[in-house]
């Protein structure tokens, strides 16, 4: 197996940073938009467990990446919970009906992950048999905040105010549907470990939203209960978009890696991440998405300067976010291909001189 990523995961010495993408399954690529139109839709593709596994393999061939990524949605855990969601052509996540008071929370219930979320669980062991061991797979799951945001809201929003507001209003009410999200995203991502996933990633992708103060105190202890136990069984990332204003927050949680947005300052969060009370850790990221519209030139030269400042030991090469889905498959190509062929500085240097 290429098991690159698994070796900078263990903070092993390794010959090139091992690369994956956020948001590689689906979206860029026309052979995922055939499936997906032959599948019916999203949903009906996410929940037939051999399409979600030809969809979770096509980024390999066509990029070339170090891991694959479970095809699923964080949305599949709130719907498990009992408050189902629809995904709009064009307009994104919808919840016909939403958690705002205590009878509402009263309608959700716990989840059994072999009942509930089985078809994500046929998935997972579907494409381990089809990966053969060519490269790890990666699960996934939402963070508690950002399921909580789409459970409140009932779809996207700009900052989030009605999940903030009820922070603020109902904190009892807040933080038990934080732990039954919590309860339910843990159960998870044992049974995602236990069909066999080499490592898994928690999404916070509307960590941003909040305060550091807010997130120290109101969130960051589901995550360390969400968390507990999970780093003894595989490597965990931790990806809050967003919040960097609390990174160092983040580094004294039970996980291996932070993944980094875009405008976190590298050289910086290597200080953190160096300096994390548990032990080093390891940073993913975090070239800005957008740099992929440029030409493959300059995606080059981005990647090679995100490289130089991260450095390629305890590394984990990606974007800042995931790919937009009108990012040219080329071009995603040469992001992929910079990383493979970077050499650092020193080794520059010594090969010369040599
Ligand atoms: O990374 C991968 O390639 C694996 C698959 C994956 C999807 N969603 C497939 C998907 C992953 C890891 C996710 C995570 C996810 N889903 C997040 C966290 C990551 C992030 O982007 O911050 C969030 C917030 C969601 C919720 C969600 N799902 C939204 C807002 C949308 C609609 C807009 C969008 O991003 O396309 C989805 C739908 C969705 N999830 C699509 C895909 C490929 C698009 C469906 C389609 O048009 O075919």
């Amino acid at each position: 197996m290429n098991d690159l990523i698994l070796r900078a995961l263990r903070g092993e010495q390794v010959e090139r940073a091992p690369v994956w993408m956020m948001r590689q399954a689906g979206r860029t690529l026309p052979e995922y938009r055939a499936v997906r139109a032959e599948a019916g839709g999203f949903k009906d593709l996410l929940m037939t467990p051999d399409r979600a596994a030809e969809v979770t393999l096509q980024p390999l061939d066509a990029y070339g990446v170090d891991a694959a990524i479970l095809f699923s949605d964080i949305l599949v855990v709130p719907e498990a919970m009992g408050l189902p969601y629809n995904l709009v052509e064009k307009v994104g996540p919808r919840f016909p009906e939403t958690i705002r008071s205590s009878s509402d929370l009263a309608r959700l219930h716990e989840i059994d992950p072999e009942r509930d979320l089985k078809y994500v669980l046929d998935a997972v062991r579907i494409i381990l048999r089809e990966l053969d061991g060519r490269v790890p797979l990666i699960g996934f799951a939402g963070a508690p905040w950002t399921l909580f945001c789409y459970m409140v809201e009932g779809k996207g929003s700009k900052d989030w105010t009605l999940a903030r507001r009820m922070l603020w209003e109902e904190p009892a009410l807040s933080d038990a549907l934080l732990s039954a999200i919590t309860a339910a995203t843990k159960a998870y991502l044992h049974a995602q470990i236990d069909a066999g996933v080499h490592l898994v990633q928690l999404f916070d992708s509307w960590a941003g939203s909040l305060s550091r103060d807010l997130y120290v105190q109101r969130i960051l202890p589901h995550m360390q209960d969400l968390l507990e136990g999970l780093q003894d069984r595989v490597p965990v990332t931790v990806f809050a978009k967003g919040g960097s204003h609390f990174l160092g927050d983040l580094a004294t949680l039970p996980c291996t890696t932070l993944g980094l947005d875009w405008q976190t300052d590298r050289r910086w969060a290597r200080d953190v991440a160096n300096n994390a009370p548990g032990g080093p850790k390891v940073l993913q990221g975090n070239l800005d998405p957008s740099v992929l519209y440029a030409d493959p030139g300059i995606i080059r030269a981005e990647t090679h300067r995100m490289l130089q400042e991260l450095g390629i030991q305890r590394t984990i090469a990606n974007l800042g976010h995931g790919l937009y889905p009108d990012i040219p498959a080329d071009h995603g190509r040469a992001f992929v291909q910079a990383v493979k062929e970077y050499v650092p500085a020193t080794e520059r240097e010594t090969t010369t001189s040599a």
